[in-house]
């Protein structure tokens, strides 16, 4: 994944990268770096690990320079360490180079370099890239003006790349002067006060530009202190309006919480409560129901958390609209997509908006419809917290949850908030077929409690997780039971799990448990049962019967009644519409999840290995 940044201008640029790259830390934080130019000097600081230690480094040897290039790593090729920090530089340390994303030929080109006697430095697969603009410069030095020297010779440099990259070069032999390319990874150019700046994304420019451009892939800009140009892939001059920078706060603080996930999770009250008085309360979303009138099916693309609220979703559209729907792994779609059947509305659902398999099943999606029906507008949606991303501006429509900025890299709010979209969708689809049915009715009400029923289950729920966690110390493997609607939030109250606590756990459909899970179980696995009235409650409760005589360890969720006895411990929810109820089963499964991970001193917001937005495939 990685963050990027780069600026130039008339301020010293090292104060200005170093918060940009605070605010792209949610996108990896196994090393950071950045780099410097000035007339005849470039100087480089990297340090392992997240970018207070670049900070610990940058204290004991400075550097200055008003252009400048940073970078905050997710190691894909080589160990997260220094060596493989970027910037990434040429032998002469000359040109210094940050990338977001894969050169999938590094191997064949970083052969070719070592075969001409160039010595490499790193394990990155970016490394081949100072290489080729340092080899580039030394051949166009003297045919191209010296004022668009660089320029050209990273066009050189990129043609032979393949793969998806956003990247910032500079040179000590042009120091006013710095250049970025886009390719299948998200780059945006940011317009301040005598200031100009390209990064990953709006957060970095937050409070530094007043206007933003995005580049489209194949494009080049140049920044200098005096403006910004920029170019396409032919090298030809292009316009561009910018477009005012939104104004999100993203100076996001954690108020009286240990860490933000958990502020997030109790964020999720108010979140329900603007979605019902936005999308319940109002009048329908008419662009939402014209996109829905003669939809006939429905294919649901996403990743991680944001396919498990798919799959909420998917359960809601069929059971309550009565559309057919089918949720793909985008990672999966991207390489076998199903027969494309007239009518179908596919929607891309990711709250960061910007990962990588998502982005490119549905510009599959989008090109397959293309060419069967040239001038019909795809139906096409996107769900994301993040309208400003590369999915808001691939899709047609996009429907906005606007959950406020989410820090931690475990998805919460933001799950809750794509749920809720489901419910919007269902609900509209399901009033346009049958009217206000009885089943209809009953959801809407049940909605509009819900605000105030989360507030109190958050209340609630916080110190009996708290308490419960410490049950888990020793314990290395947990089960996940749930069935219909709430099969999805067993699979998400596991993933939670994983993530964060890095306890190893698996979500079933509790029906599935004997076909082999069950071999599993003892006094040392727990089971987590999601047990809400309705049609499957008896099977759910016979399910957990079956864990707890193989002396598994029976934590439940669902109403306190007769039936939920059997439970060795449970975390209540109020009794609520089964429909619902995944809006409150998942609070207990969040809580859980964090307070074992807080209870075990781990790094709850920023988990290893993990980052919040996946760039890369
Ligand atoms: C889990 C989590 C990930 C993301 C996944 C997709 O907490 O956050 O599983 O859900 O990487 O990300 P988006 O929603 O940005 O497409």
């Amino acid at each position: 994944m990685c963050g990027i940044v780069a600026t130039i201008g008339s301020r010293e640029v090292v104060p200005l990268l170093l918060k940009s790259l605070q605010r792209l830390e949610y996108r990896g934080y196994d090393s950071a770096g950045l780099a410097t130019v000035m007339p005849g000097q470039l100087h480089c600081r990297k340090a392992e690990g997240k970018l207070v230690h670049l900070r610990e480094k940058l204290e004991k040897s400075p550097v200055a320079g008003c252009c400048g290039i940073g970078h905050t790593r997710w190691a894909t090729h080589g160990k997260p360490d220094v060596r493989n920090a970027h910037p990434q530089l040429d032998e002469a340390d000359q040109v210094a180079v940050v990338q977001n994303g894969i050169i999938e030929n590094h191997r064949l080109l970083r052969q070719g370099l070592e075969q001409q006697g160039v010595r490499f430095r790193s394990d990155t697969d970016t490394e081949v890239i100072p290489h080729l603009v340092a080899q580039a410069l030394a051949d166009l030095r003297g045919t191209a003006p010296p004022t668009d020297l660089l320029r050209q010779a990273v066009a050189r440099a990129v043609e032979q790349l393949e793969g998806a990259y956003a990247l910032a070069v500079v040179w000590q032999g042009q120091p006013g002067e710095l250049v970025a390319v886009r390719y299948n990874a998200p780059l945006l150019i940011g317009l301040g006060e005598g200031q100009f700046f390209c990064a990953s994304d709006t957060p970095a420019l937050a409070g530094f530009a007043s206007t933003i451009v995005s580049l489209e892939d194949g494009e080049m800009a140049r920044l200098t202190p005096l403006g910004v140009e920029l170019f396409d892939g032919s090298g030809q001059r292009i316009q561009r309006t910018p477009q005012p920078l939104r104004g999100d706060d993203y100076t996001a603080n954690k108020r009286h919480f240990r860490h933000f996930m958990l502020k997030e999770i109790h964020e999720q009250a108010d979140v329900a409560a603007a979605w019902v008085e936005r999308c319940l309360a109002a009048p329908a979303d008419e662009s939402l129901a014209t996109v829905l009138r003669n939809v006939q099916r429905v294919q649901l693309l996403a990743c991680g958390t944001s396919r498990h609220a798919a799959l909420v979703g998917a359960h809601l559209l069929e059971q309550l609209a009565g559309v057919p729907s089918s949720v793909h792994y985008a990672s999966e779609f991207r390489y076998a997509p199903p027969p494309l059947m007239p009518q179908t509305l596919t929607i891309g659902v990711t709250q960061s908006g910007e990962t990588a398999d998502t982005l490119a099943a549905l510009t599959i999606e989008m090109e397959r419809r293309h060419a069967l029906e040239p001038n019909v507008p795809p139906l096409m949606l996107g769900i994301t917290n993040r309208a400003d991303s590369s999915l808001g501006r691939l899709v047609p429509h996009v429907l906005d949850l606007k959950a406020g900025v989410e820090v931690g890299v475990a998805a919460t709010k933001t799950f809750l908030g794509q749920m809720l979209a489901f419910y919007g969708i269902a609900l509209l689809l399901a009033s346009q077929r049958h009217g206000a049915s009885a089943q209809v009715k009953a959801c809407r009400q049940a909605l509009e409690q819900l605000p105030e029923q989360l507030s109190r289950t958050l209340h609630a729920m916080d110190q009996c997780c708290a308490e419960l966690a410490h049950g888990f110390a020793e314990t290395r493997d947990v089960i996940y039971l749930g069935r219909g609607i709430n099969y999805p939030i067993a699979l998400e109250g596991a993933l939670k799990l994983k993530e964060i606590s890095y306890i190893h756990a698996e979500g079933y459909p509790a029906g599935e448990m004997k076909h082999g899970p069950i071999a599993l179980l003892d006094q040392h696995v727990p089971v987590v049962s999601i047990a809400t009235p309705g049609p499957v409650f008896e099977k759910v409760l016979s399910n957990a019967q079956e864990a707890k005589a193989r002396d598994a360890r029976l934590i439940g969720i669902g109403p306190v009644c007769g039936d939920t006895e059997i439970f060795d411990v449970l975390l209540p929810i109020p009794p609520v519409h089964e429909l619902v109820s995944p809006l409150l089963t998942i609070v207990p499964m969040q809580l859980l999840a964090y307070h074992v991970a807080a209870h075990r001193g781990l790094d709850v917001d920023q988990p290893r290995n993990l980052a919040k937005s996946v760039t890369v495939e």
